[in-house]
């Protein structure tokens, strides 16, 4: 089976309405995120690496959440500042945005403390 994308990135975007307790990706800047990976991506010439918005991960306290798959990666509360290291490294497939990632017990767990 082919894989189209080495990279396939899912930032969450999903939106709450304020107030909610368990708050919303969206509402903590991941659209704009998704926009930045996007444009990153793109002028770094990974066409191995597509980047999608996607609904909730459930991992929503700690948003904004990125996932790559097929590696099964995960980072969370990502920033606009995280952008270039995200590309320059996993993305390009060099280390990098260890503090980022989820712990294979917190995804495990599926739920974040
Ligand atoms: S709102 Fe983004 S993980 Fe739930």
């Amino acid at each position: 089976m082919t894989i189209p994308y080495e990279h396939h990135i899912f930032v969450c975007t999903n939106r709450r309405p304020d107030g909610h307790p368990r708050g919303s990706c969206a509402a903590r800047g991941s659209e704009a995120l998704r926009d930045a990976l996007k444009g990153k991506v793109k002028e770094a010439g990974l066409s191995n690496v597509r980047v999608n918005a996607s609904g909730c991960l459930d991992f929503c306290e700690r948003g904004p959440v990125v996932c790559d798959y097929p590696a099964n990666m995960w980072w969370s509360r990502v920033s606009l500042d995280d952008v270039q290291d995200l590309v320059a490294g996993p993305l390009s497939n060099a280390p990098g945005c260890e503090a980022l990632r989820l712990t294979e017990s917190e995804l495990r767990r599926g739920k974040p403390v």
